[in-house]
């Protein structure tokens, strides 16, 4: 491993009076929302973490689509402003490309941050031996942090690279667990560093101020502390006691809400979880009730199912959603929104049109027929039938009961219950 001589730290950061100036000037400038990993990188280059790039130069400028570049100009600055719209630094455009523009950046502050507060500051090694993971460290990997602090006698820095993860709660205990087994003196520290971003971390090995980086092997879970294995068991819990959504798509009288209540019914008669039903008409009645059937309005309905089941699926509890949600992107969508929290199944109850007309229990089909409802999904209206069901079932040719049943199996078998 190579020693190497501290850098002096620099930072762009403005000083209060001239970034006091700045606020007030940039009322009146072009104004450029930085997603969260521009946030990210932004952090690091304010903190000097970049050096010795003073901005953003022209092989690594900053995306802000085509009409943000067409109205820029040279020279005139843009605020570029965090997701809430507070304005963290001025960029003056030295050249403007077709949907991103490169330039000199003076911050006006460091983005907020609400977590870890003492760990995302002062991300400067010290002469210290730099590690840089994004996984937590097992026997193996802590074993080898020891060997090489204790070869050179210089204490670690394990810098935990968590960009693009917000608020990395879980990551950092198991990292916290397993610092008692690391030499006294071992920092730890939160990088906003995307993990599989290897030229900006190249970039902040290079600023941090290391005596050296030494690359260890994490190890595995299967051979790890105690107190790290009961905590892995508590944050990554098995499916059982995971929060789960099961999202039924189909037909206005395809059996959704039927097959949904037989499952809510069966789950709650086997105990050991909670459940919430969001039944299409129910939602429509409650969260709901003054949408329209447009395509933009049945999509925002299921944003609202869908932050509703992400909620309750983040808390480890059950939801079965059954609306019609006649469109892939969005419940694509949902499918994220709720996977960053626990598990989402989708369901397509795929009973045709002519057996949900047949039935037509609601006598919304003759109706939609008659041109008494307009929009009418399956008769005047589209329904996307999903390429990413987990399962498909039918209700022709078996009743609610065995539809049911077959959905029960697919939960048993994948263990989520
Ligand atoms: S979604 O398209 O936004 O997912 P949702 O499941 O909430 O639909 O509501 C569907 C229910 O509303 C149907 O079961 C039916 O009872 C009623 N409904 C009323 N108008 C329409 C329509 N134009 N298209 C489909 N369903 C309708």
């Amino acid at each position: 491993m190579a020693l190497r001589g501290a850098p002096m730290p620099t930072t762009l950061l403005a000083s209060e009076e001239r970034a006091a100036e700045l606020k007030q000037l940039a009322g009146d400038w072009l104004s450029h929302d930085l997603t969260t990993d521009q946030v990210d990188h932004l952090e690091l280059l304010l903190r000097g973490l970049l050096a010795p790039a003073d901005g953003y130069p022209p092989g690594r400028p900053l995306a802000v689509g085509a009409e943000l570049a067409g109205r820029a100009a040279t020279g005139e600055p843009i605020a570029l402003r965090d997701p809430e719209g507070v304005v963290l630094a001025a960029l003056t455009p030295s050249s403007i490309q077709s949907d991103a523009i490169a330039g000199r950046v003076e911050g006006l502050e460091l983005p907020l941050r609400y977590d870890h507060r003492e760990l995302r500051e002062d991300l400067d090694a010290a002469g210290g031996l730099a590690i840089f993971t994004s996984v937590p460290l097992h026997r193996s990997g802590i074993e080898a942090a020891r060997q090489a602090a204790v070869v050179t006698g210089i204490p670690p820095t394990v810098f935990l690279m968590v960009g693009g993860r917000t608020e990395p709660f879980a990551l950092v205990r198991l990292l916290k667990a397993a610092l008692p087994h690391l030499p006294d003196g071992t920092k730890l520290r939160l990088l906003p560093v995307a993990p599989g971003d290897a030229e900006t971390r190249a970039a902040v090995e290079a600023n941090a101020n290391a005596a050296a980086v030494i690359e260890i092997d994490p190890g595995t879970p299967d051979d790890t502390f105690p107190e790290i294995a009961a905590l892995l068991a508590e944050v990554d819990p098995p499916r059982s006691a995971r929060g789960l959504t099961v999202f039924f798509t189909g037909l206005s009288g395809s059996g959704k809400s039927t097959i949904a209540n037989l499952l809510r019914v069966r789950l709650n008669e086997r105990g050991g979880r909670t459940i919430s039903l969001l039944d299409g008409d129910l939602v429509r009645k409650n969260l709901s009730s003054e949408l329209t059937f447009s395509k933009e309005h049945r999509n925002l309905n299921i944003q609202r199912i869908g932050y509703v089941a992400s909620e309750i699926t983040k808390h480890g509890g059950l939801a079965i959603c059954a609306p019609i949600a006649p469109y892939d992107a969005v419940r694509k969508q949902v499918r994220e929104t709720v996977s960053a929290h626990g598990d989402f199944i989708l369901i397509h109850v795929a009973t045709p049109l002519e057996a949900c007309e047949a039935r037509d229990r609601k006598g919304l089909y003759a109706m939609a027929r008659a041109g008494k409802i307009k929009e009418f999904t399956g008769i005047s209206d589209p329904y996307e039938v999903p390429g990413d069901a987990e399962l498909v079932v039918q209700t022709t040719g078996c009743t609610p009961d065995e539809a049911c049943d077959e959905v029960l199996a697919y939960l048993e078998r994948g263990g989520w219950i």
